[in-house]
């Protein structure tokens, strides 16, 4: 039997948080400055990201824009910046989709200089919020390893249920292989 592809319409490119924090679409002219945020912050990356484990460059990054970008209009993934309100890159984040019917699951990197001041927290409180208004969600979840408390504070402060624990390979060199899966219905 062949697996359903999963699509939704009506994600949203732009949120404006109340501090004025944007988080949008990525364009191609973004990449640059990609590369430098991930680079300055790899030693804090390495341990929970499978790709940030060595330098990343105009090229590994272009291929990744060029691959992920069209998702989106595909409907299929959903990647963001998070910028300052004065257009610093603080992070990435997104909806991926590949958890069934009616789910998106919200992901989430900061830079280094950007963690611990609730950025993480709010950019995913908005994009769950956000979630509610796209046609056929009816549940967004946020999954991390058991190991990554930093991580799994985000779904504890917004409210998710943790819905499960399940064994998964290590994908990356602080991971467990305890995979927490917390879900919020919308
Ligand atoms: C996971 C990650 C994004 C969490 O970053 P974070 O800075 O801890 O999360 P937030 O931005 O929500 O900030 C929370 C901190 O800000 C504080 N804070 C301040 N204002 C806040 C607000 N308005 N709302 C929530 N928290 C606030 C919280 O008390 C918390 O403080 P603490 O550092 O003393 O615990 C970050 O550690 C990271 O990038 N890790 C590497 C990549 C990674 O693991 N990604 C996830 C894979 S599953």
């Amino acid at each position: 039997m062949t697996e359903q592809v999963v699509r939704f319409v009506g994600v949203p490119e732009r949120i404006e948080l109340d501090d004025g924090i944007v988080i949008r679409r990525y364009v191609a002219a973004d990449v640059p400055t990609i590369v430098a945020v991930v680079n300055a912050s790899l030693d804090h990356l390495r341990p929970w990201m499978p790709w940030a484990q060595n330098p990343v460059t105009d090229e590994t990054q272009g291929a990744w824009f060029r691959e992920t970008d069209p998702q989106w209009d595909d409907g299929t993934n959903f990647v963001y910046g998070i910028f300052s309100a004065e257009g610093r890159l603080l992070g990435g984040t997104g909806f991926h989709v590949r958890n069934g019917p009616g789910v998106l699951e919200i992901g989430y990197w900061l830079a280094t200089d950007a963690v611990g001041h609730g950025v993480a927290t709010r950019t995913s409180a908005a994009l769950t919020e956000a979630a509610r208004a796209v046609p056929g969600v009816t549940r967004v979840q946020i999954h991390c390893d058991e190991g990554n408390h930093r991580s799994g504070a985000i779904p504890q402060r917004l409210g998710y249920t943790l819905a499960r624990v399940e064994p998964r390979e290590p994908q990356a060199p602080g991971e467990t292989g305890r995979h927490q899966i917390w879900t919020f219905d919308v």
